[in-house]
């Protein structure tokens, strides 16, 4: 449809320290930059999509504090309709503690606060967002049963969901995936979906049929610098390759993807073009810290890389 993209998910304060090495257990290790940002990969993928110029409105909790209040500015500062973000008296806004290392790897420890209120009930008071939509996005940073009742409204009113089920949990209600059209998933994430190992391209293109197979049309498997591997309305997988870029802070990559995705799908491009297009936009955000902070706009995308965007 030509409604917005309505990303009902996750909203977070992440706090970034950068350091050579992650410490080891008892150890205090020295950081030598730190970066306070918004995050959270619901909100990660609503702020790409907006930046690349998709009108965006986003579901989610936040707590009465000073981080809900920042991040929900933040937000609002990329253009994003917030009439569907409610705020919790009860629970503070989710933290990411973050830790960076020398290599651009992460570590993460997240406090999801009142993210974890973003539940069915949620989802029923936020219908007519849902309703309106032109492509409904979720991540699994809240409970299932809102997922479940997003997606189910998603059903009632012909809207079509892409579920990022991230970050992995092995004790994800697969029951979930029936009622979703597009599945966004890392190795980690498919292994948890189809319980087995996934080691090469083959084993990939294995899995996004095994996975459409829970109910998804079409299956997405990144594979990080070996690429992605799509199946396309559960069409023989495709292998497509992303150009290496040199990691600063990997952060938010897979966000960044996920709402790129979006933004070229809703721009009406197949899938295998918006993997490729999508890749290219996350590659430029590793060369950057922060997570949304380090995500590009549109116009600087058009600058450097006139035909990216179209
Ligand atoms: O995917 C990256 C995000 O995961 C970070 O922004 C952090 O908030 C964590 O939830
Ligand atoms: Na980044």
């Amino acid at each position: 449809g030509n409604g917005p993209l309505v990303v009902f998910g996750s909203i977070v304060q992440d706090l970034i320290s950068y350091t050579d090495r992650f410490p080891r257990p008892g150890e205090s290790v020295r950081g030598h930059h730190f970066l306070a940002g918004s995050g959270g990969k619901g909100a990660n993928q609503a702020v790409a999509a907006a930046k690349l110029g998709t009108k965006v409105s986003m579901i989610g909790r936040i707590g009465n504090d000073m981080f809900g209040d920042k991040n929900l500015e933040g937000l609002k500062k990329e253009g994003i309709c917030v009439e569907g973000i409610e705020k919790s008296n009860s629970v503070q806004t989710a933290t990411a503690t973050i830790t960076v290392n020398k290599e651009g790897e992460n570590s993460i420890v997240v406090t999801l606060g009142a993210n974890m209120e973003l539940d069915d009930k949620a989802a029923e008071r936020n219908e007519e967002i849902i309703s309106k939509a032109g492509l409904l996005l979720c991540q699994a940073e809240i409970p299932d049963s809102g997922n479940k009742r997003a997606f189910e409204l998603a059903k009632k009113h012909g809207v079509t969901v892409f579920f990022n089920p991230a970050p992995g949990d092995p004790n994800l209600d697969k029951n979930l995936l029936k009622l979703v059209d597009i599945v966004c998933v890392n190795e980690n994430e498919a292994e948890f979906i189809t319980g087995h190992p996934l080691n090469s391209v083959e084993d990939a293109k294995k899995q996004a049929l095994e996975i459409c197979k829970f109910g998804p049309k079409s299956t997405i498997i990144t594979l990080g610098a070996k690429g992605v591997v799509i199946s396309e309305n559960s069409t023989d997988p495709k292998h497509v390759e992303v150009s290496r870029v040199e990691a600063i802070d990997t952060t938010g990559a897979g966000d960044c993807f996920c709402g790129s995705l979006a933004y070229f799908l809703l721009a009406g491009k197949s899938l295998e073009e918006s993997t490729q297009k999508a890749a290219q936009v996350a590659a430029l955000s590793v060369t950057r810290k922060g997570t949304q902070a380090s995500y590009w706009s549109s116009n600087e995308i058009r600058e450097k890389y006139p035909e990216l965007l179209g």
